[in-house]
């Protein structure tokens, strides 16, 4: 049966690609950021994930105002990237896992979640830059196949913390169950706090990003009680990016610890953030309530 073994956050501002690109990691400004990853790169080399389920949110680049999707999900056998205007350099493709995509579609929808199906997908800075910083030396070809999931953080409405924490549950279920022996790790990008736009621009909050993180880890239902509200007013326009890192949580069943954790501001505009979760023991495959 494939398993879920751990569940990784950061933040995905996009200026991480120009640092890559100029080799700027161990500068006093990056370095922070960068290092965070050293832990992450020696638990991936020891565990060595076959797929990531990426969660992130699309900021324009495979959809626009005009449809968004509230939840979707690639089934794709590749996706590429493309330059969506941040002017950083465009990443190799990844090999999608069409047969994982599937059953976790149809597990989904046969519960009760139903997401768009996209069997092409374009995918931006908020998936390629956490895959690019899991794996710095991979080159043309990523270590891990992936699925790509989004959750709209752009067009209002947007979906509830407690919602999202439902998809990360019932997409932990529905890899669960799928009969093949995979391990895969769940990836959430975005936030912590940010506002790129208006009076509030600039905004971060550290206090409130500090508490996220130590209910990621022990207490995620907490996080569910937030109104969307509530969490645009604590965490900038933006930070509703957070929901990214819920659902990643709702994906991880039984046992959870910390192998890493590290919090820096500013990169960027936002407050950056790098979080590591070990999924150590595994439940069965259960029914979704
Ligand atoms: C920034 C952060 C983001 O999450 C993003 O998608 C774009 C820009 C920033 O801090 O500059
Ligand atoms: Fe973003």
């Amino acid at each position: 049966m494939a398993r879920i073994i751990g569940g990784l956050t950061t933040s995905h501002v996009p200026s991480i690609g120009g640092a890559i690109a100029r080799g700027d990691q161990e500068t006093p400004y990056w370095k922070p950021f960068f290092d965070a990853f050293k832990p992450v790169h020696s638990w991936l080399a020891k565990e060595k994930p076959d797929v990531a389920v990426v969660i992130y949110n699309d900021h324009g680049l495979n959809f626009f105002l005009d449809k968004m999707p509230t939840f979707a999900i690639g089934a794709a056998a590749k996706y590429d990237n493309a330059d969506e205007g941040w002017g950083i350099p465009v990443l190799p493709s990844f090999e999608g896992d069409p047969d994982l995509s599937w059953h976790i579609i149809n597990d989904l929808v046969d519960h009760e979640f139903d997401l768009t199906m996209c069997q092409e997908m374009l995918v931006d800075h908020a998936f390629t830059l956490p895959v690019k910083l899991m794996y710095p030396d991979a080159g043309d070809h990523w270590p891990v196949k992936v699925v790509p999931v989004t959750i709209n953080s752009v067009q209002h409405p947007l979906p509830t913390a407690a919602r999202c924490y439902k998809l990360g549950q019932a997409i932990g279920r529905a890899v669960a169950s799928y009969p093949k022996d995979l391990k895969v790790v769940v990836v959430g990008t975005g936030g912590l706090s940010h506002q790129l736009d208006g009076t509030r621009a600039g905004f971060i909050n550290k206090e409130f990003d500090l508490l996220c993180m130590d209910k990621i880890l022990n207490d995620p239902v907490a996080l569910t009680k937030y109104s969307n509200r509530q969490i645009i007013e604590q965490a900038g326009s933006q930070g509703v990016e957070l929901m990214t890192w819920i659902a990643m949580r709702g994906a991880l069943q039984g046992h959870v610890s910390k192998v890493t954790s590290t919090y820096h501001v500013p990169i960027s505009n936002t407050g950056g953030a790098v979080m590591l979760l070990a999924n150590d023991d595994q439940p069965q495959a259960v029914a979704a309530e």
